[in-house]
């Protein structure tokens, strides 16, 4: 494991040393950005550290407040509810959903997050391969007159797939379920305005989508959050006992919310420069003869068949000054993973760089 003894940005430091990083989520750049750190600072010197109650008690502040209103806002939607983790928010959506589906659907390498989610009163629990529409409609029309929910990742954390929502919608429209996407990946990158995997496929809701977002990722910030209609935000601050049971959001992280979502809206260039860039370097890195996936997302992983050749890849970028960690990450995979986070904030200068060494080990090792 690399321990970093900086923060995370485009360059890390580790061991003394500068590395050019390319881990983590940090995809808009914003989690070291200047106007959130010094709006993390001020709520610090006015709020302390800690809330250390639960929003129900004392724990909620004029600040969560403002925050939920810009989330409503950001997201379009009647109001927005922020709570301790993105990984919280599946098990909250199951949880409140539950009077409305008899059956679960899940893809068969969905984020451990949604796995947890799965109420334990529900018998019925179906997983469809990876992505493929043709099984998940063979095992819904096999379990007709049970309401299906159909739940996925929006976007997948190690493949930087986008899971075919507007295919997986139909299906669902047809049965009459409910679909939750699990957007911690896609919120702020996907869709015209950021919106995530609905906006992306211009999905019109009819009431039966539901996604689970995070701050964590390219708002660069840290926190779960739902946003929807007044009747089902109010239901999970009546109803869900993981939003009732846990601290409120630290303060500064609360306030680093609302500064990325200012620069998410004052600069909305700022996804669709990271897009292209991801698409150009996936092209460059396809055309090197890697196994990657094909998407316009800034998760590009690096397929290995073997596990040695993986890690050797990662250990060479590394003393050669650039992090791209190998993937030891409980999610089912058939290959072993280097992923690659691209961040709107990579000069292209670390970009060429990059390209030269994976090509360069290429030329020695192969690709696969
Ligand atoms: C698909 C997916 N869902 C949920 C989470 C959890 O989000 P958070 O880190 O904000 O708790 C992650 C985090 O890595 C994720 O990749």
């Amino acid at each position: 494991m690399t321990i970093l003894n900086s923060g995370i940005g485009n360059y890390v430091i580790s061991d003394n040393r500068e590395y050019s990083y390319f881990g983590g989520n940090n995809y808009l750049g914003l989690a070291n950005h200047p106007a959130v750190k010094e709006s993390s600072i001020q709520a610090i010197k006015k709020y302390g550290v800690n809330f250390s109650a639960s929003r129900r008690t004392t724990g909620t502040a004029d600040i969560h407040l403002e925050l939920e209103k810009e989330l409503a806002l950001f997201k379009g939607k009647e109001d927005a509810i922020v709570f301790a983790s993105g990984y919280q928010g599946n098990s909250i959506l199951l949880d409140i959903l539950r009077s409305r589906y008899s059956a679960v659907f899940i893809d068969q390498q969905a984020h451990p997050s949604i796995i947890a989610s799965i109420p334990r009163d529900i018998p019925n629990v179906h997983y469809y391969e990876h992505c493929n529409t043709s099984h998940l409609e063979k095992l819904l029309d096999e379990h007709r007159g049970l309401v299906p929910l159909v739940i996925t990742d929006g976007v997948f954390a190690l493949t930087g797939e986008i899971a075919p929502l507007d295919k997986i919608y139909i299906l669902v429209n047809k049965h009459h379920g409910l679909l939750v996407a699990d957007d911690a990946h896609s919120t702020g990158i996907l869709g015209k305005t950021g919106k995530g995997t609905p906006e992306h496929f211009n999905l019109t809701d009819s009431g039966n989508i539901f996604q689970s977002e995070t701050m964590s990722k390219a708002l660069g910030s840290y926190g779960g959050f739902i946003a929807g209609t007044k009747e089902l935000i109010d239901s999970i601050r009546e109803k869900s006992s993981i939003y009732q049971a846990c601290t409120a959001l630290p303060p500064h992280i609360v306030a680093a919310s609302l500064s990325s979502l200012k620069i998410i809206r004052e600069n909305p260039e700022l996804s669709g420069h990271l897009l292209e860039r991801s698409v150009a370097l996936r092209k460059e890195i396809s055309g090197l003869g890697y196994k990657t996936t094909q998407f316009i997302t800034p998760i590009i992983p690096l397929m290995f068949s073997a596990l040695a050749k993986a890690k050797d890849l990662s250990l060479f970028l590394e003393d050669n000054g650039i992090i791209v960690p190998f993937m030891n990450y409980p999610v089912k995979q058939i290959k072993y993973i280097l992923r690659i986070s691209v961040s709107a904030s990579h000069t292209s200068g670390q970009l060429q760089l990059l390209l030269e060494l994976l090509n360069k080990w290429k030329n020695k090792n192969g690709t696969d």
